[in-house]
């Protein structure tokens, strides 16, 4: 199967249970909450899910409700995430504070963050046993947990000096590893994937998920915003330490650090000013290095990939092609 085959296939069963779920009243809450949803997505969660079920011989009608699980939740994080980051678009539409106003916002996230665990109680009206169930909400319960933890450090460390690149990896492992690793374990547990294949599922997928987050920092500053529907540069004007960031601050000369850091968590900035940085993260190397550990990373996500025991071969080499997507994308 392709891999385009595969998601044509399983992600319209996924929307369907994400849409099933997002009913009710009162309305303006309802569309608050859908905004993001509708608006798009690359969908990247329920994919890798799909595939971890797929790859074990799962049933992906199953698989589907926790895969509508995990996006509601990336939704709901990423509607926090934009007032977090004062963005203003996103999937190339305006984030939902900016429509709907803070307050509404936040309760929209509120509300998504609930009814994700929806479909995943619904598993047991299709045969999927309590044990199961309950290792599932347990599972994204403590990636959502771990995930504020991570959007607590992103946003302590924009405050920070002395951030290097270990308290970076922490904290992209937190934010974004989690999420997308609760996905793939998700997938291989339903399917009865073994206890150490799972170990290996998630050490593939929080591997997976640093490269994926190395590169969200790199098309942050250098990519198109008509590619990634998102805000370009905004990382450098909120004083994100990214990788990118802490790697210049390191390569720079005392001078160019000085002019560099009068740039960056300026609120003020002008756009020659953060292309200014820009070219300077360039320069220094900082974006060379930056593109080794993303390779560094999906290697090893990899590595642990060739050391799960699964039935269907085919299905590891879908999950293969989505990693390297993940590490090369433009958006
Ligand atoms: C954005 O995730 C948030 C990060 C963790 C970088 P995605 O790049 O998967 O966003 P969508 O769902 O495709 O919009
Ligand atoms: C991604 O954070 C992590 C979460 C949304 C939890 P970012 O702030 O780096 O991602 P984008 O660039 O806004 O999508
Ligand atoms: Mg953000
Ligand atoms: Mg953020």
């Amino acid at each position: 199967m392709r891999l385009e085959d595969f998601i044509s296939k399983f992600i319209p069963m996924v929307e369907q249970v994400i849409k099933r779920n997002l009913e009710g009243s009162p309305e303006i809450l309802y569309r608050a909450s859908s905004h993001l949803i509708n608006a798009g997505g690359k969908r990247l969660r329920p994919t890798i899910l799909g595939l971890f079920a797929y790859t074990y011989g799962g049933d992906l009608k199953i698989a589907s409700y926790p895969a509508a699980s995990v996006e509601i939740i990336h939704n709901f994080t990423l509607i926090h995430d934009d007032i977090m980051d004062n963005d203003d678009f996103r999937r190339g539409v305006p984030t939902t504070h900016k429509v709907y106003g803070e307050a509404m916002a936040i309760l929209a996230g509120d509300l998504l963050h609930s009814l994700a665990y929806r479909p995943i109680i619904d598993l047991r009206k299709h045969g999927v046993s309590d044990d199961v169930v309950i290792r599932v909400i347990d599972i994204l319960n403590k990636a959502t947990i771990t995930l504020a933890e991570g959007q607590a450090l992103d946003m302590i460390f924009s405050e920070s000096h002395n951030i290097g690149e270990s308290d970076y990896i922490e904290m992209i492992s937190k934010k974004t590893a989690s999420l997308f690793a609760s996905a793939a374990v998700i997938g291989g547990l339903i399917s009865e994937a073994g206890e150490s294949d799972l170990e290996y599922i998630y050490l593939y997928a929080v591997n997976a998920g640093v490269a994926f987050q190395i590169r969200d920092d790199i098309i942050g500053v250098f990519g198109k915003s008509e590619e990634t529907g998102k805000p370009i540069l905004n990382d450098l004007r909120e004083g994100k330490r990214t990788l990118l960031v802490i790697k210049a601050i390191e390569y720079l000369d005392d001078q160019a650090k000085k002019k560099f850091m009068s740039i960056v968590g300026n609120r003020e900035a002008t756009i020659e000013e953060l292309s200014m940085a820009r070219d300077m993260i360039r320069d220094s190397g900082a974006l060379d290095y930056a593109e080794g550990r993303v390779k560094y990373y999906y290697s090893k996500a990899l590595e642990y990939l060739e050391r799960i025991r699964a039935k269907n071969h085919d299905g590891i080499e879908l999950i293969k092609e989505l990693t390297s997507r993940l590490a090369w994308r433009r958006h």
